[in-house]
């Protein structure tokens, strides 16, 4: 049996991709796509991703356009990573469908009561729309058979800002409330995602592939390689969504432990920062140290097989 998938996403380029790999993958059955703000507006979110499913004949998948702002800050997005259209200044025509009209952050409720314990939720942007449902269905926790969250950084330091990384940093309060919320929560984080680079000798592979996913992630990626050029100086991009899609559809692709995470909210250089207790690494040889132990909810990803996560990206795409 598939695994039932609630996509929340800042259509974004590497967005697009992680899209791409969620519907290319029998593991999955997503049920639906919310949007948050980020990457983009989350209006323009949704079109985007209307546009991929479009693109791709899967236009059967609601799409829902969500929280248009942060809780807490004003909106800030991140046009200068993935250009002024969010695709990669790809301007793809508009899609012929629309938003459902509901908010995504409802969409999560009703598609978690009607399948209590089903749902995976896989969240890509910032986590406005999952802290949102939490207000409005407390019991959201139980309903819910977990969160895999692409965020953060436990060592890797921040990309928003020296400690924050984007994700979390464009919503600290609602990633604080995701993550305090007791279920369990794979945080896919930069330690990760900046391990494993598509190189451009894989995007040259995907152009090669006729089918339109492939064809479409090699036009999108095109972009955001040139900023990874730019800003990094690196031969490759990361391809961060992707790899919080791969996690649900193979765990073993990361080591993620059991790790304390709070989100740093008030710090005056660190807002947006997770702060992982990495000393709980020790927790098997000190327990005593740890007596809450058995409340962590949170593993957190720090190691990845990054070979074997973008052969598998690259097959799905191009398969
Ligand atoms: C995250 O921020 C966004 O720009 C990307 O789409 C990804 O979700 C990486 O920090
Ligand atoms: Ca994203």
């Amino acid at each position: 049996m598939p695994k039932k998938v609630i996509l929340d996403v800042d259509t974004g380029c590497d967005d697009a991709v992680a899209i791409l790999l969620a519907l290319n993958s029998p593991e999955l059955e997503v049920l639906a796509i919310g949007t948050t703000h980020g990457n983009v507006e989350a209006d323009l979110a949704a079109l985007n991703t209307l546009r991929v499913l479009e693109w791709v004949g899967r236009d059967d998948i609601p799409v829902a356009a969500g929280a248009a702002a942060p809780l807490n800050q004003p909106l800030r997005t991140a046009r200068w990573v993935h250009g002024e259209d969010g695709l990669g200044n790809l301007y793809l025509p508009p899609p012929r469908g629309k938003p459902t009209g509901e908010h995504a952050a409802d969409q999560i409720v009703r598609l978690a009561r009607r399948h209590p314990g089903e749902v995976t939720l896989i969240a890509t942007g910032p986590l406005t729309n999952l802290a949102l449902a939490l207000v409005k269905e407390p019991r959201l926790p139980e309903l819910i058979r977990e969160v895999i969250l692409m965020g953060g950084s436990a060592f890797y330091g921040g990309n928003l800002s020296p400690w924050a990384e984007a994700n979390i940093g464009h919503d600290p309060e609602a990633a604080a409330a995701v993550f305090a919320a007791p279920w369990p929560v794979t945080m896919v984080g930069l330690d990760v995602t900046m391990a494993a680079l598509f190189t451009r000798a894989m995007h040259e592979e995907l152009g090669r592939c006729p089918r339109p996913g492939a064809q479409l992630a090699h036009r999108v990626l095109a972009h955001y390689l040139d900023f990874y050029d730019r800003v990094y100086g690196r031969d490759g991009c990361a391809q961060h969504d992707a790899l919080a899609v791969a996690v649900a559809i193979d765990p073993t692709l990361v080591e993620a432990p059991l790790l304390p995470v709070q989100v740093e909210t008030r710090g005056e250089h660190t807002r947006g920062m997770t702060v992982v207790d990495r000393r709980a690494l020790l927790a098997d040889r000190v327990p005593e140290l740890f007596p809450d132990r058995d409340r962590w909810h949170v593993r957190v990803a720090l190691k990845v097989d990054g070979e074997r996560f973008l052969s598998l990206l690259l097959e799905r795409l191009t398969r």
